[in-house]
């Protein structure tokens, strides 16, 4: 067997452990005779899976009972609409505070559906900072603030909670179980499973239960969070193997010692690699230094016309999906929970090594 190091936005690595589980589950899964994705949601063994992964998820998080944990389908995309579905009233004022492309996405999708205030706008410097909170432009009487934590793009993250007495709704897509969070300071929360959760086809809210009544009364049943919360997520047949593998993913986080060690780990690979790359004269980052992300981290070389050399001979050493993101061009190191510190390392002597020969 050969792993490479891989270093995907999303979907993205997941712990070794996890998939040799998998391998060993597929043919019989807990003594059913049949696989996890053989077995009906309302069984009792995956009705277990579904209360364990909860229960996991909330000791993770440190999630109190006054908040609901769901697992819908539809990734973050969906929730850009449910969260407005579902807090508000057409005509609504919501403030939005855009930081990057998915967080514009997030305001351009409510747009359709409240009145959508844009609080602050960073796509001014290219979405490399976040607009001082003092100066944001919030509304007198919004419904909610959204931010997105983490923008898996540019590598930009909040590394405070913004202030305020309104609910806000984040998309922590990108950033959710690398770090210990206050769940108090959120009215809701949501993120697509694919980087730190498990695979795409699962997506996780948690969302206060007093605002699971504010949503519209025509709202469609499974775009409805007080349906999922109130069928254990049965609104409709879950996405059964997703949620199986984010069940093994949040045990294993829990026996290597929950997010408060692997935040520890999080922030030694993130040093390093910003620190390589400050102290280059060819490779560099345009982020800000105060909300540079600890899990995206792009990169550019002083030289583009060698950015597919510097592609093709990572991978030659086993250093996959670098490439930056369209938009942004350049490299990115995506370094999610399940990228090792072993991993970052390499890419590092890689870089050095590049840079010897060709800078
Ligand atoms: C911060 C953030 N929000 C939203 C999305 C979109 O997620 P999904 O594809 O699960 O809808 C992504 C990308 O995966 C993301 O990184």
């Amino acid at each position: 067997m050969s792993r490479v190091f891989n270093f995907s936005a999303g979907p993205a690595a997941l712990p070794l452990e996890v998939l040799e589980t998998i391998r060993n589950d597929i043919p019989d899964w807990q003594g059913t005779g049949m696989s996890v994705m053989e077995v009906s949601h309302r069984s009792k063994e995956f009705v277990e899976l579904a209360e364990r992964s909860e229960a996991n998820l909330r000791s993770l998080l440190n999630v109190p009972d006054d908040y609901s944990v769901l697992f819908p389908q539809g990734g973050a995309t969906m929730q850009m609409a449910m969260a407005p579905l579902n807090l508000t009233r057409p005509g609504d004022a919501v403030d939005y505070v855009v930081t990057g492309s998915w967080g514009k996405k997030a305001a351009g999708e409510a747009r359709k559906f409240c009145a959508v205030n844009v609080a602050a706008d960073a796509s001014d410097r290219n979405f490399t900072y976040i607009p001082e909170e003092s100066g944001w432009a919030r509304s007198e009487n919004a419904s909610y603030l959204h931010y997105t934590s983490n923008e898996t793009i540019a590598g930009v993250q909040f590394h405070y909670v913004p202030a305020g007495d309104v609910p806000l709704v984040v998309d922590m897509s990108s950033d959710i179980l690398s770090r210990p969070i206050d769940v108090t300071r959120f009215g809701a929360i949501y993120a697509g499973a694919q980087k730190n959760i498990g695979p795409a086809g699962i997506t996780l809210v948690i969302v206060r239960n007093d605002l699971l009544d504010r949503a519209r009364p025509d709202n469609a049943h499974l775009m409805t969070w007080k349906s999922y919360a109130e069928s254990g997520s049965m609104t409709n047949t879950p996405p059964t193997f997703a949620w199986y593998v984010a069940d093994l993913v949040f045990q294993h986080l829990k026996a290597n010692g929950g997010v408060e060690s692997v935040a520890e780990v999080n922030r030694r690979k993130a040093e390093k690699l910003y620190a390589a790359i400050d102290a280059s004269e060819f490779f560099s980052n345009p982020v800000d230094p105060v909300c540079r992300s600890v899990m995206n981290v792009p990169f550019i070389l002083a030289d583009a016309s060698l950015d597919g050399k510097f592609l093709e001979e990572a991978k030659a050493v086993g250093l996959v999906n670098l490439k930056g993101h369209r938009s942004v061009g350049g490299m990115r190191a995506s370094i999610y929970n399940a990228v090792s510190e072993a991993a970052v390392e390499a890419l590092i002597g890689f870089m050095a090594e590049f840079e010897r020969i060709n800078g």
